[in-house]
């Protein structure tokens, strides 16, 4: 027997193509990215997140001289969500990437830690969480689920 996954998404030709709510999501990733602390990489990330009571709690990388010992933007964001509103749902996450050695034109990608990460919450409030990604500027891709980035995610089901 043999499987498919597909996956579905949106493209918009820029920022301004968004529908208001992800559009001011993604201009407070935007502002978030101002902020990451990425002296190593020089890849400087923010990440919104929205949540369903219109609260929006953002984060960006924060390096460390020892490599592992730093975060990516979606785990601070997420992990900060769920630190101060736990309980409730969240709606989409936005991340944007700019660096300062090239030009970041594809939307940037969620690393597979913080795809698991933020599929955790997903799982609990049984509600999908979608994602919007962008570069520095371009392209933005809208994604439903995260369930759609990381099919076939380990979760608590296995811990029984
Ligand atoms: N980074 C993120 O913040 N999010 C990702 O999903 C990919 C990578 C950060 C981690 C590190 O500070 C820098 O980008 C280079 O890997």
């Amino acid at each position: 027997m043999k499987k498919q996954i597909t996956i579905e998404y949106e493209v918009y030709p820029s920022i301004e193509k968004l529908a208001e709510e992800d559009l001011q999501l993604m201009k407070q990733a935007v502002l978030a990215r101002g902020n990451a602390y990425a002296p190593y990489s020089n890849f400087h990330v923010g990440a919104a997140v929205l949540l369903e009571n219109g609260e929006v709690v953002i984060g960006n990388n924060q390096e460390n001289a020892s490599y592992p010992s730093g975060l990516c933007a979606e785990r601070v964001a997420i992990f900060q969500a769920g630190a101060k509103f736990p309980g409730v749902a969240i709606k989409s996450v936005a991340i944007t990437a700019t660096s300062k050695n090239y030009a970041v034109e594809e939307p940037a990608a969620p690393c597979g830690n913080c795809r698991q990460a933020m599929i955790e919450y997903e799982q609990k409030q049984k509600q999908p969480i979608s994602i919007l990604l962008m570069g520095e500027k371009g392209e933005v891709i809208k994604i439903n689920s995260l369930s759609d980035i990381l099919p076939l995610a380990f979760n608590s089901s296995f811990l029984e």
